[in-house]
C-alpha cells in the first residue's frame, strides 16, 4: 500500500517550501525575472494559458510534478483512456473522452474497450442519428402532431443534464437562429416552467427530457406538467411528435410515450457533469446545429490528446490541477473563483461548480479511509465585470486567500466590439491589481488613519486563460481544460471524482417526507426542527385553502 498523502516525501518536501513561499511577493518575483509571463504561459490549439500570476518559482513547480508523478497521475490517466473502471465504488469505466475520440488522418478513430466490447460504433451511431434528428428538426421535416414547424425547444432536466447543456447553448448563442428558441427547465417549482410555456405555443414545442436515470424526481415532476401540457391542447396521440429524451432508461422513456426514433442514448461510464459532450448536448445541437456541436467536440478531442500526451510541465490541466492543490493545501484556501469576462461564458462557474464539487467534495479516499487533506475547494463565481462591484471586495482585502480563474476572449463575437477595450482593461487590470496590491508607502498623501483602508495586500494568484475567440471548438477545450484539472486533482487527494454518494441521502429524506408535505401519510418520527418546519407549511396549506 502506498504511504498516506501527507507522509510522502514529496507532500514533505512542499511543505517545507510552502513555508518559504509564504513571505514571498509576487511584485518581487516579477521584478526579479523580466521573462516570466513568457517562461509560465503557454498556448494549445486555441487557449493560452497565462499562470505567471502566481506564488510559484521553479522550484515549487517542480516539487508540484514530482508530487503528481508520485501520485500516480500518469498511470491513472492511461487507465482512464483505456477504458479502465476507475470508478471503482460504481464499477464503471470512466469514459468521456471516448465521446469525443476522432480520426487522426483518414485512420479511423482508435478502438476503446470496455467489458472487451469496443464503445465507438455506438458512439458514431447515436453521432449519426443526432446529426439526423436535429436536420429534420431544423428544416422543418420534423414537425409537431399538427404539422407545424417546430419553433421552441424546451429541456427538462437537472444537475449535469442541465447545467452542461444551457451554459454551451448559452456560450454558443451566436450560433443559434432567432426562429428557433431554447429554454432550459430543472426547477421543480412550476413557476420556471410555467413561465416557458407562457411564450411557446404547443403546436410548435418540443420537449427534450434529458436524465441518465429518468427517475430524478425533479425532471419527472416537470417532465408530466409538459406531458400534460401537450396532451390537454394537442391530444394524447400528439406525444410522440413533442418529445424527444436521451437516458440510459429505455423502460422509462417508452412508458413516457416516448418513440425509440427520439430517444437518444446514455451510457452507465458518462457521469452527468461530464455528459455534455454526449446525447445530452441535443438542446444544444437542436439550437446551434450539428456542426457547431461537432466542432465542439473536435475541440474537446484537442484537449484529450493535448492532456494524454504533453510533458507535465507543458500540460494545461496538470498545472492548472497542481496549482489548485497548492493552494488548498499549503496555503488553506478554501475557495476557487471562475470569473468569465465575456457575457456569453456567464454560466461557466454554474457548469464548473457542479464539474468540481460534486466530484471532489469527498470525505474518504478510494481505499475508504478519511481523506487527509482539504479536497475540492468551494467554487463559486460569475461574469466578472458584476462581480467586480459585489465580491471582489473580499478578494481583494479579505484575509482569505481565494485564487480565481480569469477567462476571455480575444476576439469579439461582432466586427468592431469597442465595448471590448472596456472589458478586457478591466479583466487583465483586475488580475495585475490582486497581484501587486497596494503598499502603504504609495500611498503618502493620505492620512495616517485611512492609510490600512487603502492598503491592498497583493500577492492574490490569479489564471488567465484567454480562448482565440469564443467559438464551438475553443469551448470544447476549455470544458475539457476544467474536466482534466478536476481529474488530476482526485488522483493527487486519492478520491473518486466520479460518483456522488453524498446526494443520496437528502434525495430518500426528501421522498419520504411528500407524503407528509402532501396531506397522505401522518408525518413518522423526526427530529423537532424538521417536524417544526412540516407543522409550519402545513398549517399554511390550511390557511391558503
Ligand atoms: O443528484 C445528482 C445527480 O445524480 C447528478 O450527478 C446528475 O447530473 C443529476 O443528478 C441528474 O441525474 P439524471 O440525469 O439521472 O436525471
Amino acid at each position: 500500500m502506498s504511504a498516506p498523502l501527507t507522509q510522502t516525501a514529496e507532500w514533505q518536501a512542499l511543505k517545507a517550501h510552502a513555508e518559504v513561499m509564504a513571505g514571498v511577493h509576487m511584485r518581487d518575483l516579477f521584478a526579479e525575472a523580466p521573462g516570466r509571463f513568457s517562461a509560465l504561459s503557454l498556448r494549445d490549439g486555441q487557449l493560452f494559458l497565462d499562470y505567471s500570476k502566481n506564488r510559484i518559482t521553479s522550484e515549487t513547480l517542480k516539487l508540484l510534478m514530482a508530487l503528481a508523478a508520485a501520485r500516480g497521475v500518469d498511470t491513472v490517466r492511461r487507465q482512464m483512456f483505456a477504458g479502465a473502471k476507475i470508478n471503482s465504488t460504481e464499477n464503471r469505466a470512466v469514459l468521456h473522452v471516448a465521446l469525443r475520440n476522432r480520426s487522426v488522418g483518414a485512420a479511423p478513430p482508435p478502438p476503446v474497450m470496455v467489458d472487451g466490447v469496443d464503445v465507438m460504433p455506438d458512439i458514431h451511431h447515436t453521432l449519426k442519428r443526432l446529426r439526423e434528428f436535429s436536420e429534420r428538426v431544423r428544416n422543418g421535416t420534423w414537425t409537431g402532431s399538427t404539422g407545424k414547424k417546430i419553433k421552441h425547444i424546451v429541456n427538462i432536466g437537472i444537475g449535469g443534464s442541465h447545467l452542461g447543456p444551457m451554459f454551451v447553448a448559452d456560450a454558443l448563442k451566436d450560433y443559434q437562429r432567432d426562429d428557433l428558441s431554447v429554454a432550459f427547465i430543472s426547477n421543480p417549482d412550476r413557476t420556471q416552467l410555467d413561465d416557458v410555456l407562457k411564450t411557446c405555443d404547443p403546436a410548435a414545442t418540443l420537449f427534450t427530457i434529458s436524465s441518465k436515470t429518468f427517475t430524478t424526481a425533479e425532471t419527472m415532476a416537470n417532465a408530466a406538467i409538459a406531458r400534460e401540457w401537450i396532451a390537454d391542447s394537442l391530444g394524447e396521440q400528439a406525444i410522440a411528435r413533442h418529445f424527444a429524451a436521451v437516458s440510459t432508461n429505455h423502460h422509462g422513456t417508452t412508458e413516457f410515450g416516448i418513440p425509440a426514433e427520439s430517444v437518444f442514448p446514455m451510457w452507465d461510464w458518462v457521469g452527468g457533469r461530464y455528459s455534455v459532450c454526449s446525447a445530452i448536448g441535443l438542446p444544444v445541437i437542436l439550437a446551434c446545429g450539428f456542426d457547431a456541436f461537432d466542432q465542439l467536440l473536435a475541440g474537446a478531442h484537442a484537449m484529450d490528446r493535448h492532456f494524454e500526451s504533453a510533458p507535465f510541465e507543458y500540460n494545461m490541466p496538470v498545472i492548472l490541477a497542481l496549482l489548485g492543490v497548492w493552494y488548498a493545501n499549503f496555503f488553506d484556501a478554501p475557495a476557487m473563483a471562475i470569473l468569465p469576462y465575456d457575457h456569453r461564458l456567464k454560466l461557466l462557474h454554474a457548469h464548473i461548480q457542479q464539474l468540481d464539487m460534486e466530484s471532489n467534495g469527498k470525505g474518504v479516499t478510494l481505499s475508504g479511509t478519511p481523506v487527509e487533506v482539504s479536497d475540492g475547494p468551494v467554487i463559486f463565481g460569475g461574469g466578472g465585470s458584476d462581480s467586480q462591484h459585489s465580491f471582489f471586495q473580499l478578494l481583494h482585502q479579505g484575509p482569505r486567500l481565494v485564487p480565481c480563474d480569469f477567462i476571455a476572449a480575444l476576439k469579439p463575437h461582432h466586427d468592431a466590439d469597442e465595448s471590448r477595450d472596456l472589458l478586457l482593461a478591466n479583466c487583465f487590470a483586475q488580475t495585475e491589481a490582486l497581484m501587486k496590491g497596494r503598499a502603504a508607502s504609495e500611498l503618502s498623501h493620505m492620512s495616517e488613519s485611512l492609510k490600512p483602508h487603502r492598503v491592498f495586500p497583493g500577492n492574490k494568484p490569479t489564471n488567465t486563460i484567454l480562448l482565440d475567440s469564443l467559438n464551438p471548438f475553443a469551448l470544447g477545450q476549455l470544458i475539457a481544460l476544467y474536466e482534466h484539472k478536476v481529474f488530476v486533482q482526485g488522483v493527487i487527494w486519492g478520491v473518486n471524482s466520479f460518483d456522488q454518494w453524498g446526494v443520496e441521502l437528502g434525495k430518500e429524506l426528501a421522498k419520504s417526507l411528500q407524503p407528509a408535505l402532501a396531506g397522505e401519510a401522518v408525518l413518522g418520527p423526526r427530529d423537532s426542527s424538521t417536524a417544526g418546519l412540516v407543522a409550519a407549511y402545513l398549517e399554511a396549506k390550511r390557511q391558503s385553502v
